[in-house]
């Protein structure tokens, strides 16, 4: 697991985790990626459209498979197949409190089940050669903070390194994360431990490295839009303080590589449904980007989100209001 000792990992994230992105974020030094949570039922079922999720390249390394299940037979299952489809790394999801996930006793119903979920890690682990790393939330909830067990559990389970996520499941994404959880869970293991939650500038990263001691860190919504901040993670870490979005024509090439990829990767009509939020978030906080994403939020098809892509780009580029229609 040398890539782990390198620089910031990108979160699995459903529905947007997928190949283009982890390429985009490779390229700034992203230093391991993870692909979004996949089941570990639909592997077993050899369900095309699991399988996808799988999908990878060259370039895409290393790669850690998210899986989710409770049964420890299936998980293992699963992670072999994963394994031999180039698996680099295989990470259990501890931490999803999706209702269709918990209900099944997968994800972060697992933090409510620490006997079952070292059974899962144990089973994992022994199915496979690569390293297995689990991903786990604070705790259940705020009466039940219990990452440090978690931790524990995972690493006589034979995990290699277990990421935390420091907040509660019952907190969905509401409130702070509490990395002082991050901190326990550092002073209580001695496999690795990967710091996760509200990483939004590159100066968090820092402090989250320099309050938790974790060994790496990993980012999820800081990197939407933003794949530069694993560029400027790095340069924080060598004492350069700069952090400068590049110019508009460099942000709308990239828009329009990360669109092309997803075109090659799930077809012209799916890419532009799915990379709208993409291209939202590339936008936010550029100027006059509202009136962009109203116009982008109306169009449907791949020509005309295009069309309204380059018109703002042009107005950026330019800086001619009057152009785009701003009086
Ligand atoms: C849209 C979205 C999808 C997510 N999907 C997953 C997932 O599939 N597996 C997982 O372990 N965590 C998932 N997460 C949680 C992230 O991996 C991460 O733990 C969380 O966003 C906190 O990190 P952040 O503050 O850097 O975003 C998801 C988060 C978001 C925003």
């Amino acid at each position: 697991m040398d890539s782990i000792e390198k620089a910031a990992l990108l979160a699995p994230m459903a529905g947007i985790s997928n190949l283009p992105f982890r390429i985009i974020a490779r390229s700034f030094g992203c230093a391991l990626a993870f692909t979004e949570m996949v089941s570990a039922n639909g592997l077993i079922r050899d369900s095309q459209r699991t399988l996808d999720y799988l999908r990878s390249s060259d370039e895409d390394k290393p790669l850690g498979v998210q899986i989710f299940g409770a049964d420890p037979y299936i998980m293992a299952h699963a992670a072999k197949i994963a394994a031999d489809y180039g698996a680099d790394l295989i990470d259990i999801n501890m931490g999803c409190p999706v209702r269709k996930v918990i209900k099944t006793g997968s994800g972060a119903a697992l933090m409510r089940n620490p006997a079952l979920a070292g059974r899962i890690i144990s089973s994992v682990v022994q199915a496979v050669t690569v390293p297995v790393t689990v991903k786990i939330r604070a705790g259940w909830s705020r009466n039940s903070i219990n990452a440090v067990e978690m931790a524990q559990i995972a690493e006589n389970a034979g995990a290699q390194a277990v990421t935390v996520h420091a907040r509660t499941a019952d907190q969905g994404f509401s409130g702070n994360a509490d990395w002082n959880v991050i901190a326990d869970v550092k002073k209580s293991v001695s496999i690795k431990v990967i710091g996760n939650g509200d990483i939004f500038r590159p100066h968090d990263a820092i402090r989250m490295l320099m309050e938790t001691s974790c060994d790496e860190v990993m980012l999820g919504r800081g990197a939407l839009g933003n794949p530069w901040i694993f560029k400027w993670i790095i340069k924080l870490k060598t004492g350069n303080t700069d952090e400068c979005l590049p110019p508009p024509e460099e942000i709308l090439k990239m828009i329009k590589y990360q669109w092309q990829k997803e075109k090659e990767l799930s077809g012209a009509k799916s890419a532009a449904k799915n990379f709208r939020k993409h291209m939202l978030w590339y936008t936010r906080g550029l100027e006059n980007s509202a009136c962009f994403r109203k116009r982008a939020g109306m169009c449907s098809d791949e020509k005309s989100l295009m069309n309204e892509l380059n018109k703002y780009f042009e107005y950026l580029i330019e800086s001619n209001p009057f152009e785009y229609g701003i009086k």
